[in-house]
């Protein structure tokens, strides 16, 4: 009988922000937590990411707001969240109380509204990071989302940087032409790392009524259909830039995040698939750590850009 294989390392460094394994839940698609409580083993978690936070309060966007598609979700939240005092005095206190780290996603319309969440942010109890999402409209450059553009994105990040001493986290909108570009200027900004990618922007149409099937009538596509996407970013970025890229998109199963892994992402976020199957982000997890011992590794970082090309 040949010996039963070492448990690999699972601990994962992304900057500053230290990780116990390296699966997290995406932003948007585990609400606070605490809908999950009872049913997920939440500590198993690397990370959990909450949906966006910002300064006030926000409605979101008109109903419906998801669609399924062949291969995957649209949706059209509108980033409908409590506003930063509600997060601080109803939502933290759960997340606080979890034994993984807590990524706080922020949104806002100026650099200067992000800088004011991060600051605030910074010294609550049960903060361990911040993930920044650009893929928001900048209010005063006529709604052009901040991060389909170099310079809006690395003044973002800057802003929140120097705002806070938590670690930071970018993540990156797919929706450009030239993601290295982008990606290397938020890099510059000395963040903690790049998470990689949010939703496509996509369309879907009842021909009966002839009307979109979102309420918005565009919206944001994820799933397995952006998995390819999502690891040739990984695979082009992180070869690109000095700082530890995070993988997101597509991923269902413990390959795919090992496909992600291998393109050169450190860690992974389970989005849409939680939908399904709420274990999902955990049996990425177990699923992972099997196939590592199975390949011998003894360590998870052992995996990482070891696409051979
Ligand atoms: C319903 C829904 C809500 C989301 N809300 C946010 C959000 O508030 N902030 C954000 O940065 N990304 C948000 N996302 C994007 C996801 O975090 C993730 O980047 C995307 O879904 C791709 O991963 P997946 O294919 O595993 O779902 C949302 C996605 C979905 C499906």
């Amino acid at each position: 009988m040949s010996p039963a294989p070492l448990r690999p390392d699972m601990r994962v460094q992304i900057g500053r922000l230290a990780l116990k394994n390296p699966v997290m839940v995406a932003s948007g698609t585990f609400g606070w937590a605490n809908e999950y409580a009872g049913l997920v083993r939440l500590d198993a978690l690397g990370a959990v990411v909450t949906k966006g936070v910002s300064l006030e309060p926000r409605a979101g966007n008109p109903q419906p707001r998801i669609a399924e598609t062949a291969a995957g979700l649209l949706n059209s939240i509108g980033l409908q969240n409590p506003g930063l005092e509600a997060f601080i005095s109803q939502k933290l206190p759960f997340l606080h109380g979890l034994d993984t780290a807590v990524v706080v996603n922020i949104l806002g319309d100026t650099p200067e509204e992000y800088a004011r969440l991060a600051a605030a942010l910074d010294g609550q109890a049960g903060v361990d990071a911040l993930e920044v999402n650009i893929s928001c409209p900048n209010v005063r450059a006529g709604g052009i989302a901040f991060g389909s553009d170099p310079g809006a994105a690395a003044e973002v990040a800057a802003a929140v940087r120097a705002a806070t001493r938590l670690p930071v986290l970018v993540k990156l909108s797919p929706n450009v032409t030239d993601l290295v570009a982008i990606a290397s200027r938020v890099a510059a900004t000395g963040v903690d790392g790049l998470v990689l990618i949010n939703t496509l922007r996509g369309m879907a149409i009842d021909v009966w009524t002839g009307r979109p099937r979102l309420g918005n009538a565009i919206g944001g596509l994820s799933g397995p259909a952006i998995k390819p996407i999502a690891v040739r970013a990984v695979f082009e970025v992180s070869r690109a830039v000095a700082v530890p890229v995070v993988g997101c998109g597509g991923i269902t199963g413990w390959a795919d995040a090992a496909e992600h892994m291998r393109a050169g992402a450190v860690a992974v976020q389970v989005g849409s698939a939680t939908f399904r199957n709420p274990a999902a982000p955990v049996e990425v997890e177990e699923g992972l750590e099997r196939f590592l011992g199975e390949l011998g590794l003894r360590s998870c970082r052992e995996l990482v850009g070891t696409v051979e090309v």
